[in-house]
């Protein structure tokens, strides 16, 4: 068994971060979605992974060797153009060759790993194995329709109409047999070919698909409600590790991880669950619940719940912060601090701000 991971693409969704950051490296509770993922492939036993990532890139692959704590062999693939995730599984078979693989798209969590679906995978001797997750917003994902007993019958890609309450996961097995339906495939409307009308073909021609339900958890966080979703998820399972310093007048409630050399100062009260990293400066601030800041950040004067701060920003607000997603390196000031008064931003191409 071999893993192949998905990790290119433009994330146009989660703008304008992805301008500068591969999305799987987006962190969510201080890590970036893919070690998350690399995580679970190695704890089911898989040794061999393919990542694809986007031509020339090189921040996915300094990432991973950077971190170095997976017993993995890891190979990577460049996809010129994104043109689908189906393209990403042809492109990827002269490294998987005859194996059978686990396809994982780098923007999926899956709470509780792979192992359950391997092994039904394995045990159902079929060709391929989809993950299917009730949503309230089918029209998003890939949904699958079922027969009387049970028997998938057709999928559809982001059907436009209500057809069915079951989302494909990004989570996939596969064996060989999937490089002779995406051989057959034409692009889609958005001009990419799509795994789902692979899997399709694989079904229209009578060959064994089966699925599972999603008992735990899953997100695709494609947008920033779902980032800040997965956050949550991951967040809810921390154990408490204080290793930076805090002073005697600050109140901390609830499981929180505070990393080395953060010194957490002048009454700030935080409300875990909540992450902060390494090497941080939080004075006179709440950090609410559900929030992860990165390291080397410094919040003066601030309250922040329920948000993503990534490494090396400062903010020095006597504003309320809320469900926030907040880049690397970014500064945010009170507009009282300065003449005249008034919101003075700098907003990135693509960016969504409420003031
Ligand atoms: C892709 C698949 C879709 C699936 C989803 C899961 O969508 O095409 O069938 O439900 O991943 O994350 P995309 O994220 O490319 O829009």
């Amino acid at each position: 068994m071999k893993a192949l991971i998905a990790a290119g693409g433009k994330g146009t969704r989660l703008r304008p971060l992805t301008y500068t950051t591969s999305k799987p490296l987006i962190p969510i509770a201080n890590r970036p979605m893919l070690f998350y993922i690399l995580d679970e492939i190695e704890k089911a036993g898989i040794k061999d992974v393919v990542i694809n990532i986007n031509k020339g890139i090189t921040e996915i692959p300094d990432a991973i060797r950077k971190e170095n704590s997976w017993d993995l062999k890891i190979t990577y693939i460049e996809q010129e153009k994104p043109l689908g995730i189906a393209h990403v599984v042809k492109i990827a078979e002269k490294k998987l060759k005859d194996s059978p693989f686990v396809y994982y798209l780098g923007d999926n969590i899956l709470k509780g790993g792979i192992n359950e679906y391997l092994n039904e995978f394995t045990s159902n001797n079929c060709i391929c194995h989809i993950l299917l997750s009730k949503v309230r917003d089918p029209e998003r994902f890939g949904v699958a329709l079922f027969n009387k007993k049970g028997k998938i019958v057709k999928l559809v890609e982001k059907p436009k109409k209500h057809i069915s309450d079951f989302a494909l996961t990004g989570v996939y097995f596969f064996t060989p047999e999937i490089y002779k339906a995406i051989d057959k495939l034409k692009p889609s409307k958005r001009g990419e070919l799509e795994i789902t009308d692979a899997i399709s073909w694989l079904i229209r021609h009578k060959y064994p698909v089966t699925y599972s339900k999603v008992t735990g958890w899953w997100k695709d966080t494609g947008q920033v409600r779902d980032l800040l979703e997965g956050n949550q998820l991951i967040l809810g399972d921390i154990d408490c590790d204080i290793e930076g310093k805090v002073s005697s007048d600050c109140t901390l409630e609830g499981k929180i991880k505070i990393g080395r050399k953060s010194v957490i100062s002048d009454e700030t009260t935080i409300r875990g669950p909540a992450i902060i990293g390494k090497n941080c400066r939080i004075k006179k601030s709440y950090i609410g619940p559900y929030t992860s800041i990165g390291d080397n950040v410094e919040i003066t004067d601030t309250e922040i719940e329920n948000s993503i701060v990534m490494p090396c920003s400062k903010i020095n607000s006597s504003a309320r912060i809320v469900d926030s997603l907040i880049g690397f390196n970014a500064k945010i000031t009170s507009h009282k601090q300065t003449f005249p008064s008034g919101h003075k931003i700098v907003v990135g191409d693509y960016s969504n701000v409420e003031l």
